[in-house]
């Protein structure tokens, strides 16, 4: 849990009124515009209209042309990609120059009104209905059933059924539950459960546990007991409660939490564990595994990830000898402990301690380093607070606590610069780690092109950014590489429209024109139905 959320930044008003490929009917302008005005504006664009029909049909043909030309290239593709946004630049920049909004408006209503659709604008405009949503996922090592493709409808991937967590099976309807208001968990993040790639040792998640791990066996023989099989599937209690988390906490909301029941989540975070090791007797340990949390799309997020968790309580003899105040002697060994973790796991790094709030710890610290010419967080923790220790009978006693994200390190020390590769079974991935090697840099073997797809709409009350990402995920799984804002306003009778850049990229292979528009007139008809909005 992580109370406070990293800025993405980058989000900028960049255009309005302009699709890629296409022009979006503005239908919330149209009504703007006085009638008389309008059909005198319409008689003077038809031969416009002429003009930019036969200049998007060229483009859309050169932007083919260009799209094969990179399927062909292959590996090689780079140049082509940039000649290709070129295109679609200079494409802007015609609509653009060649229009006033005003004007762009009244062509988009023309287009609608004529059906004179170009081939995108046809992808970006229909609306076919109610489909069903319909869930990517891969093929997962844990997956023990996978529906059979329906006969009628044509799924991408199919949707698993079950899972097994150690050894137990978790059936999808206990985890997916339509019936349940509060529950939230979309088959995409089922799919995950169990996977555990903390215990592959040839993975990068892996190979970076076991390096942390060595780092304690060397130092501290035997003192830390380790824990990386216990069920990610938690009470409320255990992941809010326990550790201290106040009752009105943003982290406890359906928007950045998986709800299964009101009683029971996904862990978001490997604390959830230390009050239930602490009452039945653990002292000293490290506890590793997949923890869930509802988020934006963009290459260092992703709504699985890995932490683990440090717990060192100290009994009064520890302390007393020293001198020192108990707080005072837990946090200097805390730090101590994990400078030399960075050290061992980074070589000679500059660091430096940066105070911040966690519920669970008093005092709380954030340890960042200097890496590639900018600070970067790696970890939180603190002195852990008397009221937990208290639960567990340990008022005499004092000690400290850690969690680390180890994506975010492994991503630094393997040079890996996206966090969906993480999840790739691809060979050419898979294949690139050794058991025992930490810090062997990844040699990406391709660039696949982007695709970009905008999609604006009005947003209700309710509407938030990560169930939007939550809908694109369900729909395009991990080809979807980022969603962001690019533009936001309010109107004057107050409804706020936002549009959202989604890039379509696959690691693995080039996608097609077709499978894109595909994906994106499903993310359509799926925000409509879900979300309560109303699309532009
Ligand atoms: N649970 C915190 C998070 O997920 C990380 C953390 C911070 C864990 C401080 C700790 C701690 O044990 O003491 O962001």
């Amino acid at each position: 849990m992580n109370p406070r959320r990293e800025p993405r930044g980058g989000r900028s008003s960049l255009f309005d009124g302009i699709e890629e490929g296409g022009i979006r009917a503005a239908s919330s302008y149209s009504h703007e515009i006085n009638e008389h005005e309008n059909e005198r504006a319409l008689e003077g664009l038809q031969d416009r209209v002429i003009l930019l029909k036969r200049l998007s049909g060229d483009i859309n043909e050169e932007v083919d042309t260009h799209n094969r030309m990179l399927d062909r290239m292959g590996n090689d593709m780079d140049s082509s990609r940039g000649i290709l946004s070129g295109t679609m630049d200079r494409f802007k920049t015609v609509f653009e120059t060649k229009s006033s909004r005003r004007m762009l408006t009244l062509v988009a209503a023309f287009v609608v009104q004529s059906t004179i659709f170009t081939r995108a604008s046809v992808a970006i405009l229909s609306s076919n209905g109610l489909k069903r949503f319909s869930f990517a996922s891969s093929f997962s090592s844990n997956a023990l059933y996978s529906s059979p493709l329906p006969k009628t409808k044509k799924r991408r991937f199919p949707i698993v059924s079950a899972v097994d967590i150690n050894g137990v099976t978790i059936a999808r309807n206990d985890v997916v539950r339509d019936d349940d208001a509060t529950n939230n968990v979309p088959d995409s993040i089922f799919s995950k459960l169990g996977m555990q790639l903390h215990r592959r040792d040839k993975h990068p998640i892996g190979i970076l546990k076991n390096a942390i791990y060595d780092y304690f066996d060397s130092n501290y023989a035997k003192q830390f007991e380790k824990f990386e099989d216990l069920s990610p599937i938690v009470t409320t209690k255990q992941n809010f409660d326990d550790v201290l988390v106040p009752a009105d906490h943003v982290s406890r909301s359906l928007n950045d939490t998986y709800y299964v029941d009101p009683q029971t989540v996904l862990r978001c975070h490997t604390s959830a564990h230390q009050a239930e090791l602490l009452r039945e007797g653990h002292r000293r340990f490290l506890v590793t595994g997949d923890v869930y949390r509802r988020d934006s799309i963009d290459s260092t997020h992703y709504p699985v990830f890995h932490q683990m968790e440090g717990f060192c309580v100290f009994s009064p003899e520890d302390w007393n000898e020293s001198g020192k105040d108990s707080t005072l002697y837990a946090a200097e060994d805390l730090k101590k402990c994990l400078e030399g973790l960075a050290r061992h796991l980074f070589g000679g790094v500059e660091m430096r301690w940066v105070d911040t709030y966690f519920p669970f710890t008093e005092p709380s610290f954030e340890l960042e380093i200097y890496f590639k010419e900018d600070w970067l967080e790696v970890l939180g923790c603190g002195v852990t607070e008397q009221r937990i220790l208290k639960q567990s009978g340990l008022e005499n006693n004092v000690a400290w606590a850690f969690g680390l994200g180890l994506e975010r390190l492994a991503m630094v020390l393997f040079d890996i610069p996206d966090i969906r590769l993480f999840w790739s079974d691809d060979e050419r991935f898979t294949s690139q780690f050794k058991k025992g090697e930490l810090g062997v840099k990844f040699k990406p073997f391709s660039k696949y092109p982007p695709c970009y797809k905008d999609i604006s709409f009005w947003i209700s009350e309710s509407f938030t950014e990560n169930n939007f990402c939550e809908v694109v995920r369900g729909i395009a799984g991990d080809l979807v590489e980022e969603v962001k804002l690019i533009d936001s306003f309010t109107n004057k009778k107050g409804m706020t429209s936002h549009c959202y850049r989604i890039v379509f990229r696959s690691m693995e292979r080039s996608l097609t024109d077709e499978e894109v528009n595909d994906l994106q007139s499903k993310v359509r008809d799926e925000v409509q139905r879900k979300l309560n909005v109303e699309l532009r």
